[in-house]
């Protein structure tokens, strides 16, 4: 029998690695017994538990939900390398109290995000999900050029509020200066960034025409962006958020779209993904909806492989992670 590791792998890659024209994952094949889950969609709870079972190591996606009855049930795990910088998905403190460290990839998709926030910002203002599928439908054809038609809301000259001062954040605020916006800022631990006006929660809402969200997902952000904060915003003011669902009450969304609360949204990422097909917010035009693609583009994406599957091989190996989100893990490791 191998005395090598077992490490699950939770996608194959394959279309990334033809991308990048080399095998991402070879650097965990040549030193760990790999089982690759290859089919299109995500394994399931019982997949996920016996193909874990045996395992040292595990190169999740931010779709695999790694709570503490799975951990429990993977007595060997040692690590646990996330293919995204969010790991809201992953029980840490119960990680870091069983010794299980725990890897992501932040910093390597920081500019691609933003670049996303951005598209979703000039996305929404000047209503080009609406004015492309008024083309491709043929109503331009049986038209003409209208000096009225999806007019919309300027970026430059605008005042844009960042949520979260993080390195996303901030490089959100350095494209918003290009464009000639005045920014501000607000961050739970108070963090000062040049050229971001640092102002209350509350009145980065009520001055900003557009707010960008770039929070974590933890319990204090859970449905920070709820009612009361909809409708402290400036009436049409414009919402992007391209962190996580779970910041932002979906119902309360809605009822702000529908009531013309808010001008306009730009989402990448939702409560409950996929979302379906019925979901109210596909009934707003002017609700610009991406499929969290927020750092998919080649280069970021492999270097998010490159960088979980280093994650994962020092793990392995006994060596520190690179990034690695409970470096405490160690400390309980058995
Ligand atoms: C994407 O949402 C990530 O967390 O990497």
């Amino acid at each position: 029998m191998s005395n090598q590791p077992r490490v699950f792998i939770s996608d194959a890659m394959e279309g990334l690695s033809e991308r990048a024209g080399r095998d991402l994952l070879s650097p965990l094949r040549a030193r760990a017994e790999c089982e690759i889950w290859s089919l299109a969609r995500r394994p399931d709870r019982e997949e996920l538990e016996a193909a874990l079972g045996a395992a040292d190591g595990w190169l999740c996606m931010l779709t695999d939900p790694v709570d503490e009855a799975l951990m429990a049930a993977c007595p060997q795990l040692r690590v646990v390398s996330s293919f995204s910088v969010g790991i809201d998905h992953i029980d840490l403190a119960a990680a870091t109290r069983r010794g299980i460290l725990v890897g992501n990839t932040p910093g390597v998709l920081t500019e691609t995000t933003a670049d996303l926030a951005f598209a979703l910002l000039l996305a929404a203002a000047r209503r080009m999900g609406e004015a492309g599928a008024y083309l491709r439908a043929g109503a331009w054809a049986e038209s003409q050029w209208e000096i009225d038609a999806f007019v919309g809301q300027d970026l430059h000259g605008a005042t844009l509020g960042i949520v979260g001062l993080g390195p996303i954040g901030q490089a959100v605020a350095r494209r918003a200066a290009g464009f000639g916006m005045e920014v501000l800022g607000w961050s739970r631990s108070g963090r000062a960034v040049p050229g971001v006006r640092a102002v209350a929660f509350d009145a980065l809402l009520a001055e900003s025409d557009f707010v960008s969200l770039h929070v974590a997902l933890v319990a204090e952000t859970r449905g920070l962006m709820d009612a009361r904060a909809l409708a402290a915003m400036k009436p049409g003011a414009v919402l992007v958020n391209t962190a996580r669902g779970g910041i932002v009450d979906e119902e309360a969304l809605v009822d702000a779209l529908r009531s013309g609360q808010l001008g306009a949204v730009g989402l990448d990422v939702y409560a409950q993904e996929p979302l379906s097909a019925d979901h109210p917010l596909l009934a707003f035009p002017n609700a610009v909806l991406m499929p969290h693609i927020g750092s998919a583009s080649v280069r970021t994406r492999v270097r998010m492989a490159d960088l979980a599957v280093e994650n994962l091989v020092a793990g392995l190996e006994g060596r520190a992670l690179p990034e690695c989100a409970n470096p405490a893990a160690r400390e309980a490791a058995p």
